[in-house]
């Protein structure tokens, strides 16, 4: 198992990304704490994680909040006895250009999805250090490495987590804690859903995937899991992109047909 004997924490844990990413570090053999500002939900995948023979204690939380995140931190700690993986993962989309995004809305994603990586960081690192060292993985978005047009304020928060997990990743690496990025392309979870029943949205979506099909959750829960392992021992400071060749297909599409001539009809 990957993460016996580890303990760690994942945030927006009662669905998505979170979820799967929950039940997998259990499954390999972590104590995991399931955080989440929807409790009932929270709880409904911790005792999913339980019945499954894992060990696993629901939290409600608002990442955003200093309180609550430390409280989170305090909790995990009181429960397992330490804390060596810290999954910042909560995360939240309003759309709009600048013109259309109002303050309130710049301010709310920033919080969401920056100062909660910030939060997690000031209260996890001093458990960790005291544990002799730890991981921090923070969900960052593609989003983050271009500009995406009709939600400026996502794609600055996702570009900042980045770069907070680099400067994470420098200060904390003589306590033997890394700090690393997951960029996901589109995954299937429940926002995305809804935001794929609008026009050409989903077709288009399939389309900008080399692969040819959106990701699973359980495909980003599984780099997050070899990131939390000693298996990725020598890897910090990164943001590893899983988006199924997103980022790797030109907007032009092929320029050639791969096929060799004779089997082009
Ligand atoms: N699904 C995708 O295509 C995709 C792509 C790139 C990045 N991401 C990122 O992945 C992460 C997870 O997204 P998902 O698609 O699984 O969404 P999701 O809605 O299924 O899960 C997000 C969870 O975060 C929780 N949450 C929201 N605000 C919170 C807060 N203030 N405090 C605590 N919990 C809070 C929600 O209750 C929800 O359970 C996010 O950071 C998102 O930006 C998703």
């Amino acid at each position: 198992m990957l993460l016996g004997d580890k303990v760690g924490i994942v945030t927006g844990a009662a669905s998505g990304i979170g979820a799967a990413s929950a039940r997998r570090f259990a499954a390999e053999g972590a104590a995991v704490t399931v955080a989440d500002i929807r409790r009932a939900k929270a709880e409904e995948v911790a005792q999913s994680i339980r019945d499954a023979g894992g060990l696993a204690l629901a939290v409600e939380v608002d990442v955003a909040d200093a309180a609550s995140v430390a409280a989170m931190v305090q909790a995990t700690v009181e429960a397992f006895g330490r804390l060596d993986v810290l999954f910042n993962n909560a995360g939240t989309l309003r759309p709009g250009t600048a013109v259309e995004l109002s303050v309130e809305d710049w301010d709310a994603v920033m919080a969401v999805n920056v100062r909660s990586v910030f939060l997690g960081a000031k209260y996890a690192v001093p458990h960790m250090e005291a544990a002799g060292g730890g991981s921090i993985i923070n969900t960052a978005s593609i989003s983050g490495l271009h500009g995406d047009g009709g939600a400026v304020v996502y794609a600055a928060s996702k570009a900042a987590v980045i770069n907070l997990t680099r400067a994470l990743s420098t200060d904390h690496a003589p306590s033997g804690i890394r700090a690393n990025a997951i960029c996901p392309g589109t995954i299937e979870t429940p926002p995305v859903a809804r935001m794929m029943t609008q026009g050409d949205a989903l077709a288009r979506n399939v389309a900008a995937h080399a692969l040819g099909r959106l990701g699973r959750p359980e495909e980003i829960a599984a780099a997050a899991v070899w990131l939390a392992s000693d298996e990725s021992s020598f890897v910090t400071g990164e943001a590893i992109v899983v988006d199924g060749g997103l980022r790797a297909q030109s907007p032009l599409g092929r320029l050639a047909d791969p096929r060799p001539a004779h089997r082009r009809a």
